[in-house]
């Protein structure tokens, strides 16, 4: 391969962003100037949101307006109730979510409209319906009746309320909320840059979206939260991991929720979700996945320098709060679809059609033989 080519776009940067800034080298991500783990300590996800949308933390009032309108705007119309009944039981609930998100843009009123106004209103209502269409699946695969959203509810209180009929008590619930906080924003990865690029041949924020989620479904990207629960069911008790980690270098296995593209030692996320991690375990009063990520860590850490990223203690987090394996990457989609919103906004905001060049290793040019010399 020519040594002017950059496989993956990898260490190459391609545009501005106000939206978040990735720091590796003193393990940091900020949301706007913000540090992720500070808004962690001090505000909900509501917050969190309202700033990666708007530039700013809410104050009391816009918290208030912001939340009145993410909660007005939570219920699905009767047509995507329909369409979700009718889906596959056995369909991934990625892919629920990313049909469920283009059935919004065939019915939401400003579809055409890409102003910035019209984009943040559609930003806001695909934010405030998806946790629905998804929860709703969620009862629908397991043959339990719909739950209609709550508006007394807190998002994530909600996203509860809807999946089990119950909220759980105040610290699993904040857990919840400050998963949905490192997950909501991280610049140019895989499927913001998705969002990105089909927003620059200035298609429509629903598109956007749809295409964000498909990319984030893969085990590379999102998807990885599933996997890293997948090898820790294999694993089953802490007296297994160490010969399967071993194991699994051995084999030269890609081991989920470790390593990252701009993270080399330990993404600036896993402090704090490790943190949570422990509480919903002490709580649940099972310490089984704690013991089983401590030794696989420990391992990864020390035979390849490897470090967890913040799909590996998420994993665990979301089978302890109850919630199946296949709705973990879901959960990363309703939050970060406030991130994928914002760079969509920026990118009409200051648009270049993204469109990159190919070095062309094919045929050389050759004459067409008619078919009956073929
Ligand atoms: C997310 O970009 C973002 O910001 C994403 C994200 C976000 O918030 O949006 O942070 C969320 O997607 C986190 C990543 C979740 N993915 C996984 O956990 C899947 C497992 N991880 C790997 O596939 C890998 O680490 C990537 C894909 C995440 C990053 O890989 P790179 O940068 O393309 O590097 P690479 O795959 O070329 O790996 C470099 C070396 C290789 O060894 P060599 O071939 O050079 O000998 O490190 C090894 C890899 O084999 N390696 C791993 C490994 N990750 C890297 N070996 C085993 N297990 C791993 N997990």
């Amino acid at each position: 391969m020519s040594e002017d080519i950059k496989k993956g776009l990898l260490g190459i940067v391609v545009d501005e962003t106000e939206v978040s800034k990735v720091m590796p080298e003193i393990n940091s991500l900020t949301y706007r100037g913000y540090a992720a783990q500070d808004l962690c300590a001090a505000c909900r996800f509501e917050e969190v949101a309202y700033l990666i949308l708007n530039k700013d933390l809410p104050n009391s009032i816009q918290l208030k307006k912001f939340e009145k309108e993410e909660k007005d705007h939570r219920e699905l119309s009767k047509n995507l109730y329909e369409i979700i009944k009718h889906m596959p039981k056995k369909s991934h609930p990625m892919d629920v979510a990313r049909t469920a998100v283009s059935v919004m843009g065939l019915e939401d009123k400003e579809t055409s409209n890409s102003s910035p106004e019209a984009n943040m209103r559609k930003a806001l209502r695909i934010f405030a319906k998806t946790p629905t269409a998804l929860a709703a699946f969620y009862r629908i695969r397991k043959g339990k009746k719909i739950i209609k959203p709550k508006k007394d509810l807190t998002f994530a209180e909600n996203f509860f309320y809807m999946c089990f009929g119950k909220v759980p008590q105040r610290e699993i619930v904040k857990a919840f909320d400050v998963s949905l906080i490192l997950y909501a924003e991280h610049s140019f990865n895989v499927s913001t840059f998705t969002a990105r690029t089909i927003t620059s041949s200035l298609s429509d924020i629903h598109g956007a979206i749809t295409g964000a989620i498909a990319s984030l479904k893969g085990p590379l990207h999102g998807g990885a939260n599933e996997e890293v629960m997948h090898m820790m069911r294999k694993i089953k008790k802490p007296e297994n991991a160490l010969k399967w980690i071993n194991n699994a270098l051995k084999n030269k296995e890609v081991v989920m929720g470790f390593g990252h593209r701009v993270y080399k030692s330990g993404d600036s996320r896993v402090p704090t979700m490790r943190e949570y991690f422990g509480k919903v375990a002490k709580i649940k009063k099972d310490r089984t996945f704690e013991k089983i990520y401590d030794i696989v860590e420990k391992v990864m850490i020390k035979k390849k320098n490897i470090y967890p990223n913040v799909d590996y203690p998420t994993g665990p987090t979301y089978h302890l709060m109850g919630f199946d394996t296949d709705f973990f990457t879901p959960i990363f989609v309703i939050s970060r679809i406030t991130g994928w919103s914002a760079h969509i906004m920026e990118q009409h905001a200051a648009n270049k059609l993204i469109r990159p060049l190919a070095s062309y290793k094919g045929n050389k040019h050759r004459k067409v033989m008619q078919l009956n010399q073929r």
